[in-house]
């Protein structure tokens, strides 16, 4: 049988493999998955917690399980198609090759929360640890006025643009491509949570699991939304579709490797908060993991050391997410999208210095000026809806396209994708009227810009079928 592939998906995956984009193949499968930690263990865990614990109590375990679920389907939808089409643009190309331009150009657009508002809402929970640090350490905190927004009591949140300027530096001179300061990072935030389980279960208390569902389902609903944001970034990884030296086989893995990884970790780590101190205690403080290590060991060198590894995990989600930031505005860029400054790549740096620098800019406003609880929402009800999207991708393109090379299939097809969807749309559903509204704003600004910008200035629209698969190898 010939075959057959659809022009949407020719011109998607026309870059993989592509050689001669200024992007070099350094990732193997140690690094993919340390790239993965480092884009999701950071904010959401640190600083989230005590926020999914406020809402759900100690049944914020489901919670997190939940969130995990939903991860995970879609994770096996990432997977296969990160394998399948291992391109840079991640989301933004599956659903390019699944369901065409309009479509690919809105999850792109919503893709600026999941990426952009994500990093603001990481930088502003980092601003917390930073504090927690400086205590520990000199006993002196900043003052409100420069580390919170207007909204909490303060001017402007410096420590939140600083720790943006400063990724934004590293990447523009290329560190995110250095493989050891990635691995490091990712080591030492996994060790610091790691000592964290085992010194909260040094004085763990069965009491303090009950009750232990103090809201109901109502709150462990709630907590479920609040935990998602903890997951996000796991598909990160595909972003480094151009730059992994075995994609096909180690982007699925290496995502479903981080999934489960961080799933044990989170579920330990909210067991040992609670246990050791109970769900009322944790619920809505402030650096809470430093908390209650200080309440544990009755000293405040352990919290100085976890909030030491709070600064640097949440900062290296900063850098790991701006990076993926900075790799799909290329792809949309390429393929004419938006404007060409973003794919525009530094000879002297082989990074797009301009498209970061952009990046930069804009989503050091959020994080200087708006509340973290702001953000994190519409970041969440964004990243689901791509994430739902991409679920229907997989199912679109295994009806459409059932030849093409996968070199990863999503078991119990199609019922996982659909229960990926219904996830999605059930967490989506949590986070409430206000965020839906926002949510519809922002979707009617993409739609838009599309129309007026996007469409009249695709690249892809005017490349033929053949063009495109001249520019795929064969095997693909
Ligand atoms: N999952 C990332 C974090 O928790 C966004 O910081």
């Amino acid at each position: 049988m010939p075959r057959y592939k659809s022009p949407h998906l020719l011109v998607a995956e026309s870059g993989a493999d592509r050689e001669g984009h200024g992007l070099k193949r350094t990732m193997g499968l140690f690094q993919l998955v340390c790239f993965g930690v480092g884009a999701i263990v950071g904010t959401g865990i640190f600083v989230g917690l005590s926020d999914s614990v406020a809402q759900a109590g100690p049944a914020v375990v489901v919670s997190f399980i939940l969130a995990a679920i939903t991860c995970v389907f879609t994770a096996f939808a990432f997977a296969e198609l990160g394998g399948a089409i291992p391109v840079s643009g991640s989301s933004y190309s599956f659903a390019y090759a699944g369901l065409g331009e309009g479509t690919a150009f809105l999850v792109g657009w919503c893709l600026l929360l999941e990426y952009g508002v994500s990093v603001s809402a990481v930088a502003v929970g980092w601003s917390q640890y930073v504090n927690e640090l400086l205590d520990s350490l000199v006993g002196l905190r900043l003052p409100a006025a420069l580390s919170a927004g207007p909204a909490e009591g303060g001017v402007i949140n410096l420590p939140a643009v600083i720790v943006i300027a400063m990724a934004a530096v590293l990447l523009v001179r290329g560190v995110r491509e250095s493989a050891r300061a990635t691995a490091a990072m990712a080591v030492l935030k996994l060790a610091v949570l790691v000592a964290f389980v085992a010194i909260g279960f040094t004085a763990f208390q069965d009491g303090n699991l009950t009750p232990f569902s103090p809201e109901g389902l109502a709150g462990i609903g709630a907590g479920t939304t609040a935990a998602f944001f903890s997951y996000i970034g796991f598909d990160a990884i595909t972003t480094a579709g151009e730059e992994a030296k075995n994609p096909r086989r180690d982007i699925p893995v290496a995502i479903l490797v981080c999934i489960g990884l961080v799933t044990v970790l989170y579920c330990a780590v909210a067991l040992a908060a609670i246990g050791a101190i109970g769900g009322d205690a944790v619920g809505g403080r402030p650096a809470a993991l430093s908390y209650v290590v200080n309440q544990v060991t009755g000293a405040t060198v352990g919290g100085g050391v976890i909030a030491f590894g709070a600064v640097v995990a949440i900062a290296s989600v900063v850098l790991a997410v701006m990076y993926g930031q900075t790799r799909i505005l290329m792809s949309m860029s390429r393929d004419g999208l938006i404007p060409r400054v973003f794919e525009r790549v530094s000879p002297k740096t082989s990074t797009p210095v301009a498209g970061t620098l952009i990046v930069a800019l804009v989503f050091a406003l959020p994080a200087a000026f708006a509340p973290l609880d702001a953000v994190v929402n519409l970041c969440t009800i964004g990243t689901l809806a791509i994430m739902a999207v991409v679920n229907i991708a997989v199912i679109v393109l295994r009806r459409r396209e059932p030849d093409l090379a996968r070199t990863f299939r999503v078991p119990l097809y199609p019922l996982t994708p659909l229960l990926g969807v219904g996830f999605c749309l059930y967490l989506m559903y949590e986070t409430g009227r206000a965020t839906w509204l926002q949510f519809a704003v922002f979707l009617a600004v993409g739609a838009a810009l599309y129309l007026l910008y996007g469409r009249r200035n695709s690249r892809l629209a005017r490349v033929t079928p053949t063009d495109a698969a001249e520019r795929v190898p064969q095997g693909v």
